[in-house]
């Protein structure tokens, strides 16, 4: 089906449904962005737009957001940080929060849309959300209905989801014959859960505060690199000297490799696996040789690699860089990127004095995630 096709059956759909009033969520991404702009096109101001501030959101998110879509979609920003943090704060285990996260932010666009009378809600998940989902890779935060949540009687809308069908790159085709702004087309993707996901372990707000300060340097560090995805993510810097993977890698060089004691999550087959986060330290022979050092290393249930790039005498927190090249996101490789350029952007990392190291995830998907959790 051609873009124009997909647009106007889209339209053509929604035009269709008895709506008075939808609702919509926007995150500023392009899938959710693109979901909301079909929408006004199809139902004019029946359409009202919000962006919820979980708390969770990158620096400045809520702002430059809502002024990157000024003049094509004006949007509402709901603070709802309170709550999304009494029901996610403390937890630790990854689908726990995924799960959390997602009741809230559905209880949270529950009341608005009372607030509103609005009895539909226009969302932007995607294939890949609803076939990870299902298939057990992870709890998508935005896949309810393909999972068996009746939406009508839990939370008093139903769902509009004119891209379900589609991949991320053909989203960005009927971004782009929608006139939706650039900067949004080719804004990477964010997680749903945000920077929740990517304090790996206990959800803490110091670990959070670390995560925030991490991506947006590394955002800005690694940004006109033509990557697909690039952030940081942190957590405690607590290991074990493993000296059975150790022995693997002795070829590559003067190679120490330990294992983290928070679980971060993976895929093997066709499901998610939740396993360990090895760390490499040492001098390799050749850089060249950190794009292969997972080959050796995800055995067992060990599900990202990552090569230690900085350590400091002091901190409480590692954070791993990660960068990824994906045309889909459901399989993903590593970028060869230079050690200089991942040494500076690691030192800057470190001027906080809370971090004690900074390393590179040297691992493809699969048989990691592009996220943590
Ligand atoms: P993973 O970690 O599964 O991520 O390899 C694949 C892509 O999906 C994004 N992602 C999410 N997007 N809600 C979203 O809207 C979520 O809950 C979610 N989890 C992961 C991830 O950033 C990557 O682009």
């Amino acid at each position: 089906m051609s873009t124009i096709e997909i647009i106007n059956r889209a339209v053509e759909g929604m035009r269709s449904l008895p709506i008075n009033c939808a609702l919509a969520a926007i995150s500023g991404g392009v899938d959710s962005t693109t979901a909301a702009v079909l929408a006004r096109k199809a139902l004019g101001d029946r359409l009202r737009a919000v962006f919820i501030d979980t708390g969770f959101m990158r620096l400045n998110e809520p702002t430059h957001v809502k002024e990157l879509l000024k003049g094509i979609l004006p949007i509402e920003v709901v603070d709802a940080h309170e709550q999304f943090y009494g029901a996610v704060l403390g937890l630790s285990n990854a689908e726990e929060k995924r799960i959390r996260f997602r009741e809230v932010f559905y209880t949270v666009l529950s009341g608005i849309a009372k607030k509103y009378g609005c009895d539909w809600l226009v969302q932007g998940t995607i294939a890949p959300d609803w076939i990870e989902t299902k298939g057990g890779i992870k709890t998508q935060h935005n896949v309810l209905e393909q999972i068996g949540i009746d939406t009508s009687t839990k939370y008093g809308f139903k769902l509009i989801e004119p891209l379900r069908e589609l991949y991320k790159d053909q989203v960005r085709e009927v971004a782009r014959a929608l006139g939706v702004p650039s900067e949004i087309i080719n804004r990477q993707p964010f997680p749903g859960p945000g920077l929740s996901i990517r304090a790996v372990g206990e959800l803490t707000l110091e670990k959070l505060d670390i995560v925030r300060r991490s991506t947006e340097i590394v955002e800005r560090r690694l940004g006109d690199m033509g990557l697909s995805q690039w952030f940081a993510a942190a957590w405690e810097y607590s290991t074990m000297p493993s000296d059975e993977l150790s022995r693997n890698v002795v070829n590559l060089g003067d190679l120490h490799v330990n294992l983290f004691k928070v679980r971060a999550t993976g895929v093997k087959g066709d499901s998610r696996s939740y396993g360990h986060v090895a760390l490499v330290k040492g001098r390799l022979t050749k850089w060249d040789d950190a794009y292969e050092l997972h080959r050796y290393l995800t055995i067992g249930d060990v599900t990202h690699v990552i090569y230690g790039l900085t350590e400091g005498d002091s901190g409480k927190y590692f954070v791993s860089i990660r960068a990824v090249l994906t045309e889909d996101f459901m399989t993903a490789d590593v970028p060869r990127l230079d050690r200089n350029t991942l040494v500076n952007v690691a030192r800057e990392i470190m001027s906080d004095n809370r971090i004690a190291a900074v390393g590179f995830d040297v691992t493809p998907k699969p048989p990691a995630t592009i996220e943590y959790e």
